[in-house]
């Protein structure tokens, strides 16, 4: 296990090169590509689009911004407490999960923050800037089972939250960038083991959308150190509009409303957030075809002979020669993921590609639809074959 202990002042841990995303299209717009001829695989949103109940919301409330969006959010989360069943007393929006990612660490201000990573780096960058301690609890790439790589080792995280005693602990479950799942039983029993010992445990459900039954979001209301983060980016693709939200223990609910600026979710967002988790047939849509597009992914990286790493979710990650400076020039972007933590970005023996022996990098991308997924391993094949 590996610490910092960030310098306020310094800002050093928070320096914009380690907390980059996906997503970045203005950097291919200022090369001159036009916004319909980028093919964003970096991001990892629904390529279904946004529902059409969505849209058609967002049209009727541009008559009504005149207006304050509602602070308090109560249709936006009484119709997430009908979704979940779940009272919404208990339910915060916010503006995309980040923002209730750096409200829970202002509001709880832990000493010490435990993270297991490779993951999203925003707790970090959250923890940072509160001046918390952060220990990072790092999962293994296996040679001998490489398919195993960057799986979290409950037990040896249980241990290391049972003898650091941090005051919060980041789990990104279904993991990003690995696109790994543990079990609700598995989590559970880390989220008993914090309850035991104290610790909130902030379980970052951004992805979840795409494997429900792993959720532990009704959890929450038996045990006061939960947390769970829910982002309506990935699955409704609304990563422009900015909507998560997050449910609280009755304990903690009060302490995160306490600081959270009014008015952070908009009236847009709030609106079409109704429509999306209404929409049962765009969710059922969505399940459908990302796992026949996924299978197309995992044939072609099998074909090209690529490891990856197997996934529950939207994306992969996989390892490939740098290819990403080619593919931008073709109007395409994957996430190159060497700026994650934890996650060794050069080497492992063997190639990939017809079997060359390169040295390699892990890259992430989003599961995009068939003819999308057929030309970036076309132009994969072009580069490796130049
Ligand atoms: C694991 C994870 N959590 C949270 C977020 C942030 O999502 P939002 O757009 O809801 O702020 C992301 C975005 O990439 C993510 O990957």
């Amino acid at each position: 296990m590996a610490y910092i202990r960030p310098q306020h002042s310094s800002f050093n841990c928070v320096s914009p090169s380690i907390f980059r995303h996906g997503g970045d299209i203005w950097s291919l717009i200022e090369k001159g590509f036009k916004h319909e001829e980028i093919l964003d695989f970096s991001a990892s949103i629904n390529p279904l689009g946004i529902p059409e109940g969505a849209l058609n919301a967002i049209k009727e409330e541009t008559k009504r911004l005149d207006h304050y969006p509602d602070p308090y959010q109560k249709e936006f989360r009484k119709a997430l407490a009908d979704y979940h069943d779940i009272d919404p007393a208990f339910i915060i929006a916010g503006n995309g999960s980040t923002e209730l990612i750096y409200l829970v660490v202002r509001a709880l201000n832990p000493k010490r923050v435990l993270i297991p990573v490779p993951t999203f780096s925003e707790y970090e960058r959250a923890s940072a800037l509160n001046g918390s301690e952060i220990l990072f609890f790092e999962s293994k790439e296996t040679s001998d089972n490489y398919y195993a790589s960057y799986q979290i080792d409950r037990t040896a995280l249980l241990k290391a939250m049972t003898s650091s005693r941090p005051d919060m602990v980041f789990l990104c479950n279904p993991n990003n960038p690995t696109g790994a799942l543990l079990k609700k039983g598995e989590v559970m029993e880390i989220a008993e083991v914090a309850r035991d010992l104290g610790i909130y445990l902030i379980v970052d459900e951004a992805f979840i959308d795409f494997v429900p039954s792993e959720s532990v979001i009704k959890e929450v209301l038996s045990n006061p150190f939960l947390i769970v983060l829910r982002s309506m980016t990935k699955f409704y693709s609304l990563a422009g509009l900015r909507l998560g939200y997050g449910v609280f223990h009755e304990n903690t609910v009060e302490k995160v409303w306490a600081f959270k600026e009014p008015w952070t979710v908009n009236s847009f967002a709030l609106k079409a957030g109704i429509a999306c988790i209404n929409d049962k047939d765009f969710k059922a849509r969505t399940l459908v075809v990302i796992k026949e597009w996924k299978n197309l992914v995992e044939e072609l990286f099998k074909r090209l002979n690529i490891r990856y790493i197997p996934s529950e979710v939207n994306f992969y990650l996989f390892k490939f020669r740098d290819v990403s400076a080619y593919l931008k020039t073709q109007g395409i972007l994957i996430r190159d993921c060497s700026d994650f933590r934890g996650l060794k970005d050069v080497g492992g023996e063997g190639g990939s590609c017809e079997s060359k022996n390169w040295s390699e990098k892990w890259f992430r991308i989003a599961v995009r639809r068939p003819e999308e997924i057929n030309r970036l391993f076309e132009e994969l094949i072009k580069w490796a074959q130049d």
